[in-house]
């Protein structure tokens, strides 16, 4: 499927599908939509609105067939003004897309740019929403099923007339299908099953797929560097750990350095602290950290930021075996603080503590981490929010604000010193976990201690990176969450 844009009226372009639009309550439409009434005949006021009572509820898709030119107008309610949003174009355009995916006769679709008309939205954001909607309402993650999900669609063209409008728009599409793209990508490598998803793989495909410069170190590498917290928790598994380091350097000098670092536990089964078989049967997902910021270079490789921007994945499997790591083991990790192990289950930390000091090592200006890392996170924000905390608050404020704009929700948790107090340990500098209350803000304050002074942003998306029923952009599973907040903070 294409998604483009055209410097036409809607009724210039031959499609088989006609979207239009109508916010709650409007009886006569106005805008692109009153010029589709109009040339129809005034078919959408007196027969959708008046006759059929239409009344343009968030979401509604109201299918008008007009059999004598072979189209199909379909008239998308936006809901109440006020409440209009860039999210909802994009949720509400992956709603339409996978409609009329299923639909034969649907080859051509042509859209109204919903939001930059009476709405007043930036037309660029709208029609970044558009793209990103469309590209995501394609997505099904079916390469292990006979049949596949079809989509009949080959061309989905937004028309906009006003020259600068439009040339925001196409600024917009552009961007945004950029960002699908990632989003899209990331939710396969956290989809597929962790049976072929391993550090190897995983490491594999950011060589492959990037389009930047990526480094991969084995173990014996990884032992050299220090990083002994990080091969700790990979010691269990069959499947060697991996660290993954991409690197962009744009073309100019660069007007800041960022790191961003994904957890990336390509199957977390507790190691010898096993988890229950309901816990277990979705961890698969935890590598959804590193595929964010693997698919985030991806966009970025693309987009060329006046930004270096590094990403750092330490890929390992948390499994229970004879060589697993062991409850009340200490180990040191690459700065020399030692961790004595509490909690084999609380494996990501452990493994991010040398990531970042990995990282700091770069000496970026600031550094990103993003981990599916506590259930403490879920069972606080849900599904609908992941947390933020970190050791700069104007940076971590900085980051949600963007995240908003690129429609994910992120939510401050705190993190004073003593959400710290419970990880005392008796015998090293700290143990890795020390309890079930307030655990997403004493992961955070434990990862605190792994940094020495570089403005430092925690993310938290264990909630978040997978869902188990579908989501209001029509998602169930991988949702690729933070690859948009990520790409628009390093790039805008
Ligand atoms: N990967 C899990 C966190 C998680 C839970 C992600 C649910 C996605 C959904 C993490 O490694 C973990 O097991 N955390 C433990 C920590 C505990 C032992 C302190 C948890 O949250 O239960
Ligand atoms: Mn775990
Ligand atoms: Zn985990």
């Amino acid at each position: 499927m294409q998604v483009k844009i055209e410097k036409k009226s809607i009724l210039d372009v031959n499609a088989d599908v006609i979207i239009v639009n109508l916010f709650e309550g409007v009886k006569i439409p106005g805008g692109v939509t009153g010029i589709v009434d109009k040339a129809f005949k005034g078919i959408i006021s007196d027969y959708v609105i008046k006759r059929d009572k239409f009344e343009g509820k968030y979401g509604e898709l109201y299918t008008l067939p007009i059999p004598s030119e072979n189209k199909t107008i379909v008239i998308a309610g936006l809901g109440k003004q006020k409440e209009f949003n860039p999210t909802k174009i994009r949720n509400l355009t992956a709603k339409i897309v996978r409609k009329y995916s299923k639909v034969k006769s649907a080859k051509k679709i042509v859209s109204i740019l919903h939001g930059a008309g009476i709405a007043g939205l930036c037309p660029q954001l709208c029609a970044q929403m558009i793209a990103e909607g469309a590209i995501s309402g394609t997505y099904s993650f079916d390469k292990y099923k006979t049949e596949k999900k079809e989509n009949n669609i080959k061309e989905f063209i937004i028309t906009e007339t006003d020259n600068e409008k439009f040339k925001k728009a196409k600024k917009g599409v552009e961007y945004g299908l950029i960002t699908a793209e990632s989003v899209n990508n990331a939710r396969d490598l956290i989809n597929e099953s962790s049976q072929y998803l391993y550090p190897e793989t995983l490491a594999e495909y950011a060589k492959e797929n990037s389009g930047v410069k990526t480094t991969v170190y084995n173990k014996t590498q990884i032992k050299k560097m220090g990083m002994n917290a990080f091969l700790a928790v990979g010691q269990g598994s069959v499947h060697e750990p991996k660290l993954i380091h991409m690197e962009y350097k744009p073309e100019k000098k660069a007007k800041r350095k960022i790191a961003i670092i994904g957890k990336g536990i390509t199957f977390d089964a507790g190691g010898l602290d096993l988890k229950p078989p309901s816990s277990m049967l979705t961890m698969r997902d935890d590598m959804s950290g590193a595929a964010a910021v693997i698919c985030t270079m991806q966009a970025i490789a693309k987009l060329k930021p006046d930004v270096e921007v590094h990403a750092i994945v330490a890929a390992c499997e948390n499994m229970p075996s004879g060589s697993a790591y062991k409850p009340g083991d200490v180990i040191i990790s690459k700065t020399g603080r030692s961790i004595e192990i509490d909690n084999t289950d609380a494996e990501g930390r452990v493994t991010l503590a040398d990531a970042l000091a990995y990282a700091e090592e770069l000496k970026p200006d600031e550094i990103i981490d993003i981990a599916t890392l506590t259930g403490a996170c879920m069972v606080a924000l849900g599904t609908v929010a992941s947390g933020a905390m970190g050791n700069n608050d104007k940076k971590i404020k900085d980051f949600i604000l963007k995240a908003d704009e690129a429609g994910e929700k992120f939510w401050q948790l705190p993190m004073d010193e003593e959400y710290g107090d419970t990880l005392k340990s008796d015998i090293a500098d700290t143990k890795n976990t020390g309890g079930r209350m307030g655990g997403a803000s004493a992961a955070g304050v434990f990862l605190s201690k792994f940094i020495k002074n570089t403005p430092w942003i925690h993310l938290d998306i264990a909630g978040t990176a997978f869902v188990e029923s579908t989501n209001k952009e029509g998602i169930k599973g991988a949702t690729g969450i933070g690859i948009r907040s990520l790409i628009k903070y390093i790039t805008e």
